[in-house]
């Protein structure tokens, strides 16, 4: 058996979502960082198939705020991800199946991941005007975007989060073995 890693395990205990973030830009190179380590995503059947929309331009994000309720922070960056429902039934799945669904999640854990390994801050948001954030960001036809992870550098103060006790039991009450 592999043995465990130490540093992948201290990443995935303490990312948190930030919600307070600096006007500090993200780098071209950090995005590539995140962006490289989003294609590693697992995805059903290993299609593929969402569009990953990037936007630094701070007037853009700011409009993409203005209808996004849920976007408590002011990212410095942002990936939208898509889902592209030509290309989905292209390969056979109907827009609203599932496994695309779930290759939204198992895309915004690996960026918020990614994001947290390299000491960005970051935070998904799906409270959002869909129609309205299609328009912002000027999308081709047929691609819906689904989720918004934000990026940009943390502030020395977040909100409180969750408390590892609370994790633990939020596990206790939903672990069934
Ligand atoms: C599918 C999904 C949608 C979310 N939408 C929002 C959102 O719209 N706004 C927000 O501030 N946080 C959002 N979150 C973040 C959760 O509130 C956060 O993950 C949770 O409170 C636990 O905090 P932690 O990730 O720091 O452990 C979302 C998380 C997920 C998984």
């Amino acid at each position: 058996m592999t043995e465990p890693s130490a540093d992948v395990l201290r990443i995935i205990r303490s990312r948190r979502v930030t919600r307070a973030l600096t006007a500090q830009p993200v780098t071209p190179d950090q995005l590539d960082t995140v962006l490289e380590a989003a294609s590693f995503a697992p995805s059903a059947g290993n299609r593929r198939l969402h569009p990953l929309v990037v936007v630094t331009d701070s007037r853009r994000l700011a409009v993409l705020r203005l209808v996004s309720p849920g976007m408590l922070q002011r990212p410095a960056a942002a990936i939208v991800i898509c889902i592209d429902a030509a290309n989905a039934r292209r390969y056979g799945f109907r827009p609203d199946t599932p496994g695309l669904y779930v290759d939204v999640g198992t895309l915004a854990a690996t960026i918020l991941l990614a994001a947290h390994a390299i000491g960005l801050g970051s935070g998904p948001v799906t409270s959002f005007s869909r129609a309205a954030a299609a328009h912002v960001l000027g999308l081709p036809d047929g691609w819906g975007p689904r989720l918004i992870v934000c990026l940009g550098h943390p502030a020395d103060n977040q909100p409180a989060g969750m408390r590892a006790k609370r994790r633990r039991e939020a596990l206790a009450r939903t672990l069934w073995r």
